[in-house]
């Protein structure tokens, strides 16, 4: 490991300014308590990349829950302390940081959670996945803007590398298999040789590790801003074929992913973005890879819903459909299901009814609701519901277009059901 390295970055002013007042607290607290406090990870590595920083972790080498305390004396703002892993989250407003006691691991078996005791900073730095994140900057004096990089860090951010600590870093941990690639294709790095050799052999390790936890990497993949990058290079590695043997991450997918972007809201984006890379399997390999990756609620929910609606392509291809006919087929599925539909499709008319749809008919409602039609005389009860659903019916086919229309309406339907 080699010493402390000198730069001219003034690491602490490229962070982001409104962390200002609470770097200059955490520094003042670790002073106090006589602890060397330093920023790690993440943020140091975009530092250097000239890339905005996020989110910030600081380490300290001794109690971070009692640097995260005397912060909070200082400033007021709020702690979140897990005394177990001996980090804390100090939050002040909307910001917030996370400190932790510098600790070494190790690992019972592969894909074990780490067994986790307090180290020094450099015992810290050498349990981590890449030598990009391997680094510290020491945040109060002597050595404030120093970079501590033991493993190159530096050198592979020019050299623009993924390179892991050590031969057996993918078989204590191969969530880190995923995180090397959504690095790898976020900065344009490439694998380093022989973490490529390494990745490729101990891809495998990957059944080692928990469906919670393969699902939590795959969904960060699916944050980045392009994923079929990092979805095209794992399908190339071996790595999605052996987390499930038809799961594939082709140039359809580049495509549609793109498409997506341009297409689809920005909320119902992650779910379009998994529905439409499982949109290729069948239904039992769908359902083993979602038992697999313990996928529930609306995330597994869309992607169920884009498979029914591929069964419905040819009624969704009908020109002639009724708005309330289309309805009667989407209301029931999720709307990230009809955007991933949207994309995926490429019959013209069934896209147009698809976005007619999620664009403009799912939020028509009439002009009466529950409570108008009570005081037109409707009684409460299962002749409410069918009364309302007939009107939106009406509006949805411009049967009726004002109040004064859908209240002829309602008079009709009531007098046709007691005639
Ligand atoms: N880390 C690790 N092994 C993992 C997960 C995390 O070594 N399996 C370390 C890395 O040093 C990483 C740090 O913990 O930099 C923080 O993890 P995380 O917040 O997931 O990553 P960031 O580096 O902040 O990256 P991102 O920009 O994706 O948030």
């Amino acid at each position: 490991m080699g010493q402390p390295e000198e730069t001219n970055l003034a690491i602490a002013q490229r962070l982001p300014p409104a962390l200002a007042p609470l770097l200059k607290a955490a520094g003042e607290a670790a002073a106090e308590l006589k602890l060397s406090l330093y920023l790690v990870g993440g943020a140091l590595r975009d530092i250097l990349l000239h890339r905005p920083v996020v989110d910030v972790d600081l380490v300290v080498e001794g109690d971070a829950i009692l640097v995260a305390q005397r912060m909070k004396d200082s400033l007021g703002g709020e702690v979140t302390v897990h005394s177990r892993f001996g980090t804390a989250k100090y939050r002040r407003g909307s910001l917030s940081m996370d400190i932790a006691t510098a600790r070494k691991e190790s690992y019972a078996h592969p894909g074990a959670l780490p067994t986790v005791s307090r180290g020094t900073l450099l015992e810290d730095l050498a349990r981590r996945d890449f030598t990009i994140n391997a680094m510290a900057a020491p945040l109060s004096l002597p050595h404030l803007g120093l970079v501590i990089d033991p493993f190159s860090g530096q050198s592979d951010i020019t050299r623009r590398l993924i390179r892991i600590l050590h031969p057996k870093s993918f078989v204590d941990d191969a969530t880190r298999i995923l995180r090397a690639l959504r690095y790898e294709q976020r900065l344009a790095f490439h694998l380093e040789d022989e973490t490529e050799t390494f990745l490729r052999r101990d891809v495998g390790m990957l059944s080692t590790i928990s469906g919670d936890r393969i699902r939590r990497e795959m969904e960060l993949v699916l944050t980045e801003e392009e994923p079929e990058l990092a979805l095209q290079r794992a399908q190339e590695l071996g790595v999605l074929q052996s987390i499930h043997p038809h799961l594939s991450g082709n140039g359809w997918l580049r495509e549609k992913f793109s498409q997506a972007r341009k297409e689809t809201p920005r909320n119902l984006l992650a779910s379009v973005y998994l529905a439409l890379w499982l949109y290729g399997m069948n239904k039992n390999d769908m359902e083993t890879l979602l038992r697999r990756l313990k996928l529930s609620g609306r995330r597994a929910t869309s992607i169920v819903d884009l498979q029914t609606l591929r069964a419905k392509r040819t009624e969704l291809s009908n020109p002639y459909l009724l708005p309330s006919a289309l309805c009667r087929l989407l209301d029931p599925l999720h709307p990230a299901a009809v955007a991933a539909a949207i994309v995926a499709c490429d019959d013209p008319i069934a896209r147009l009814n698809l976005q007619k749809y999620l664009r403009q008919l799912r939020h028509l409602r009439p002009a009466l609701n529950g409570e108008a039609l009570r005081e037109i005389g409707v009684p409460p009860g299962p002749i409410m519901g069918q009364i309302l659903q007939g009107l939106r019916q009406a509006r949805l086919d411009g049967e009726v277009h004002t109040r004064e229309e859908e209240e002829a309406l309602v008079c009709h339907l009531l007098a046709e059901r007691t005639s």
